[in-house]
Formats: structure tokens, sequence, C-alpha cells
């Protein structure tokens, strides 16, 4: 028979030498296993004598529920000291850089037309817009724009067909057509937008933006469009020192036209606009030409009208100080990040509308 008091020590000393869950699972399986000493006492009980069987068995089940007491609370020790062990090991490294996150900036482009968009719709003037690709009629012919004209060599214009009836708008003069074809006056409209020319240098990409400019309505005359020019300008720059002057000039689309001049002064070879001694041209207009009106079927004589045309690269170049034209289009990031705009931090208080 068994002796159970030998067999209870030898269980606490094996007890006490269990490290890791390897050697308890190797204790678990001596005594309690299918073949374990605790499992094949139980088995052989039935050799014993009735007298001691009774006491033989309480023994044993208080030797075995002991056993698995202590197994449960050394597992739970193991599986405590395992977990300990994973966290030391995992430890989150504080001092790792963390992922850059990439914010995209708004191009100045953009923001000036924002900027001009927001200033024309102070004194009335919604936003109109027209196809990059135009037919000859648009861009040229109902812009009294003769077959002879300059502006319609093969050197400047990018014609899509051989017939040259179809092209990229060379300006964003017929925006001005199709909206006079399209509404009866008053009419009150700005038009930005993408035009191209076969053209690059520092100052000249194939492809740029122009605003155009268009106010038709009755008994409006030059100092109305001067009026315009002058709060626009003003309002752009943010200055109100800014001086503008008018020099006659020619356009096929107006008479009598002029181009516009602001002032500016050079500080260590820098162009400052606003008050000084030196004249900078930044836009052409004048008044809408009777000819422009009677090829959209409104008569000239009932209404007039001022229209203006200004290039928005050359603004932005202007208020933000980029000098090179080619930087604008090759989508380069460092330029992007150093001159573009944060949508959350833009510099004036175009984005949420004026005061
Ligand atoms: N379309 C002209 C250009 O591209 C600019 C211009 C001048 C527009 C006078 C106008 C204007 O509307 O009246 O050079």
């Amino acid at each position: 028979m068994l002796d159970l008091k030998n067999l209870s020590s030898e269980i606490n000393l094996k007890i006490q030498q269990v490290k890791d869950r390897e050697t308890l699972e190797s204790l678990k399986t001596l005594y309690l296993g299918k073949k374990g000493i605790i499992t094949e006492a139980f088995k052989s009980m039935g050799k014993i004598d009735a007298d001691n069987r009774k006491n033989f068995a309480s023994e044993l089940n208080i030797i075995k529920s002991n056993l698995l007491d202590q197994i449960n609370s050394y597992q739970s020790k193991i599986e405590l000291k395992e977990i300990e062990e994973k966290l030391n090991s995992e430890e989150i490294d504080i001092t790792l850089p963390t992922k850059e996150i990439k914010k995209g900036k708004i191009h100045p482009v953009s923001q000036v037309i924002d900027e001009l968009t927001c200033i024309f719709a102070e004194i009335g003037f919604s936003v109109a817009e027209g196809p990059d690709i135009e037919n000859e009629f648009n861009n040229f012919t109902a812009l009294n724009t003769p077959e002879h004209h300059p502006a319609r060599d093969m050197h400047d214009t990018f014609y899509l067909d051989e017939n040259k009836k179809t092209l990229l708008r060379t300006h964003t003069s017929p925006v001005q057509i199709r909206t006079m074809l399209n509404n009866k006056p008053p009419i009150k409209i700005i038009a930005p937008g993408r035009t191209y020319r076969c053209d690059s240098d520092m100052t000249h990409t194939p492809m740029f933006h122009q605003l155009e400019g268009l106010h038709i309505d009755k008994d409006i005359n030059m100092g109305h469009l001067k009026g315009c020019l002058d709060f626009f300008l003003k309002k752009f720059f943010e200055d109100e020192n800014l001086e503008m002057r008018f020099r006659p000039s020619h356009f096929p689309f107006t008479e009598p036209s002029v181009e516009v001049d602001i002032s500016y002064k050079l500080e260590n070879n820098k162009i400052v606009v606003g008050k000084g001694d030196r004249w900078l041209e930044v836009l052409g207009c004048g008044m809408v030409h009777p000819n422009v009106l009677k090829n959209v079927k409104i008569d000239p004589k009932k209404f007039q009208g001022y229209a203006f045309g200004v290039g928005i690269d050359r603004l932005a170049m202007l208020k933000y100080g980029i000098t090179d034209l080619r930087s604008f289009f090759e989508g380069d990031l460092r330029w992007s990040n150093h001159y573009g705009f944060d949508a959350n931090d833009v510099p004036t208080n175009y984005r949420g509308l004026s005061k």
C-alpha cells in the first residue's frame, strides 16, 4: 500500500522545485496524469481492505486537493511572471521619433484667386467661368480682334486644328463674350482662370492665370472703372496709400483703352508696392468697344461698360515676393512649403470673407 505520509512530503519537496510552466506540467503528469501516482493509487484502492480503505481514500483526496490548490496557485504565479517578462521586454520607447504628419499647402495662385474673389464680391461682382478650349469667335472675332492682329499669330496661340477654329484661350476675355451672350445687362462679373500662350522665360510660362472683369449697365463711365480698380488694388496690396495711374494704350476690344500702373519703390533691390517714385504696369482695361457689344447683341446706345484683365500670377509674385514665374508650376514640394499657405493660417481676412 502506498505510504501517504511519504507521498505528501515528496509532493511538498517537488512543488518547491517548480520553476516554470514546464516543470509544473511534468509535476501534474507525474501525480495526476492518466498513469500518475495519485491516479493509480485511486485505481488500486480495491485491493485495500475495507477498514483502511475509507481512511486511505479520504487522506488521498486531501493530498490530491492540496496538490491541485498548489498547482493552481503556481499556475497563476507563472502566468503573472510571464506577463511581467513580456511587458518588460516589449517596453515602449518614448524616445523614438513620431511619424511625420504631412500637411498640404495652398498654392499662391489659389490663395490670390480667393483674395480677389472676396475683394470683388464686396463691390458686387460674381464669378463667371469659361472653358480652357475656346473657339476662334469667342477668343478673337467677337472681341473685335481683326484677322491681322499679332495675337492671332501662330507663335502666340496654341491652335488645336488646322483651320484655326479651336484653340487654347489666350486670355480670359472670351468669358466676357460667353457671359454677355447668355445674360442680359446689368452684368458684373469677374472670371479667373487658366490661359495659354506659346511663350516661356523668367516671367512667362505657356500656361498662366488671368482674371477678367466686366461691368455692363446704363451710364457706366471711366470714373466707375477707376473707382473699381482703385478699391481692388488698395485692398489687394493692403495699402491705403497705393497710387495708380492710367496710361493710354490700345486693345481691340476697348475704346478708350488704358494700362494701369501702380506706385512702388526699390528696397535692397526688391520691389515694394505702395508709395514710391517708380511705376509698375499691372493690368489692361478700358470701356467695352461698341463693336463688342454689337457682336453679343447688346445695344451700345443703351448700355455701356468697362472691362479689365489682370495677370494673377504676376499679382502673386508682387505681393508675396516670388521672383521666378516658372517655379509656380514645377510642383516642387519645397517651393510649395515655402511659398504656400496653411489652410488654417491664412494671413489676411479673405478666407472668411471680409469685414
Ligand atoms: N485680354 C488682355 C490680355 O490678355 C487683357 C485685357 C486688357 C483684358 C483690356 C480686358 C481689357 O478686358 O479691357 O492682354
